[in-house]
């Protein structure tokens, strides 16, 4: 799985498929629910869990090397701080993205040396600051002076790189404008920098997470040179670039990560062509290309409704606010889990998961159009509004595959129902 990040899996928008027993996170899944070879029992039976696909990992970071053997990867722990995937990363000679205290020190207790770490967030806390020079981690991002003058009071011989704002409409997750300082703005940082006597050594720039436009490192990266030149013309020995993440991780992205990393190299060999300049070092931030895809989620059905027989109060009521339901489903579904968890995408970007039908004695039944809520007592906590589905009962099993980027990073425990545990495939399984 994951290797070629294409168009690859085909699903109709409001069809299911069924897991396929030949697939071995399936094989594994129904192993983990039947009790079997699993050392570490889940507290109640039907709690929902991840498998986390090592080898997976370990082939993304072989695509990375393949597709960008002149760009060093810097896997972005705030995407999935899985133990498991950093040892692995750890060992396979990546660099890290830490944003805080937390994520330098679960990267350094690994026995990670602190210059194989960027601190990548541009507005750092002075105590999270002061942990990073303790600890000798100097690769920082900056995009603003009042940033400079406190790693100028902190940490004086920080190494900076200023991050330049990106052209990022297409993505899913915005970031530029949070951050980035624009094109007009780096001949003044750069210069407020020289007088502080601090260090730059590099520009970065981040198009979004999820970007739907190769086009756009493309630009961002003939951005950083102009960026570059000017630096070094105010008397900094700008010496790297960092290309940021945004990188898709799933084979059913719409654009294929090969598409995103020609556009890259392509700028990279006409504004940084190795003949003009010396030994330029080139980094990237990729966060969700490496984690999205080895992840996938176990769900149980732990209640339904026939909406034929309960329906729910008419759409066009008044009182109705929260769901459109104006394709009304026949059958509701309760998951145990739910968009303040696994599934914020749901809420946070619309996102349309698909859903396998993983366990269930009436697998290949007829399908009926159905709706997934999650366990929650909210009304906004709808999982998926329509899918089709055999007549699922409770205690059958659902499964989402892609899983890895952000859904455990930023997932709560609302309402006491505990996050998943998550095992772990191991590359030789
Ligand atoms: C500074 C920075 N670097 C890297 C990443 C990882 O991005 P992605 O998961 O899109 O690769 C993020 C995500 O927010 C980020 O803010």
């Amino acid at each position: 799985m994951g290797l070629n990040i294409s168009a690859g899996r085909t699903l109709q928008e409001e069809g299911s498929l069924d897991a396929r027993n030949d697939d071995k996170i399936v094989k594994y899944m129904k192993d983990v629910i039947n009790g079997d070879n699993v050392d570490v029992s889940r507290e109640d039976d039907e709690d929902p869990f991840f498998v986390l696909d090592l080898k997976d990992v370990e082939k993304k970071h072989h695509l990375w090397k393949q597709e960008f053997p002149n760009v060093q990867p810097f896997y972005a722990v705030k995407c999935n701080s899985n133990r498991r995937v950093l040892e692995m990363l750890a060992i396979l000679g990546a660099g890290f993205d830490c944003a805080s205290k937390a994520e330098l020190q679960q990267v350094l207790d690994l026995g990670v040396q602190p210059n194989r770490i960027i601190y990548a967030h541009p507005c750092k806390a002075k105590s999270h600051l002061m942990f990073a020079k303790e600890n000798d981690v100097r690769l920082m991002t900056f995009d603003n002076e009042d940033e400079l003058v406190k790693i100028k009071e902190v940490f004086p011989k920080a190494r900076l790189v200023l991050r330049i704002w990106a052209e990022d409409t297409t993505a899913v997750f915005p970031l530029s404008v949070k951050f980035g300082c624009q094109l007009h703005e780096v001949h003044h940082l750069l210069k407020a920098a020289k007088k502080l006597d601090l260090t730059v050594e590099g520009i970065s720039f981040h198009v979004g997470s999820g970007s739907g436009d190769p086009e756009s490192y493309y630009t961002a990266i003939q951005d950083a040179r102009t960026a570059y030149d000017i630096g070094n013309r105010i008397g900094h020995d700008l010496r790297m670039i960092d290309i940021g993440g945004g990188f898709p991780g799933k084979e059913s992205s719409s654009v294929p990560f090969q598409k995103f990393s020609a556009a890259a190299r392509r700028a990279i060999t006409k504004y940084f062509p190795e003949s003009d300049i010396q030994n330029p070092r080139i980094i990237g931030e990729p966060g969700t290309f490496y984690v999205q895809s080895a992840f996938s989620l176990a769900v149980c059905v732990i209640g339904k409704r026939d909406l034929l027989k309960n329906p729910f109060l008419d759409p066009k009521d008044e009182n109705w606010n929260s769901i459109d339901l104006s394709e009304t489903p026949e059958v509701a579904y309760y998951i145990n889990s739910n968009v303040y968890s696994s599934f914020k995408d749901a809420k946070l970007m619309d996102t349309v998961f698909d859903v396998e039908v993983l366990k269930s004695s009436n697998i290949n039944g007829n399908k009926r159009s159905s709706i997934l809520w999650g366990n929650t007592t909210s009304g906004f906590d709808c999982v998926r509004r329509h899918c089709q589905l055999p007549e699922l009962e409770e205690g059958d099993w659902l499964l989402f595959r892609d899983m890895g980027a952000y859904a455990m990073a930023i997932s709560s425990k609302y309402s006491g129902f505990k996050l998943p545990i998550c095992y772990t495939l191991q590359k030789d399984e």
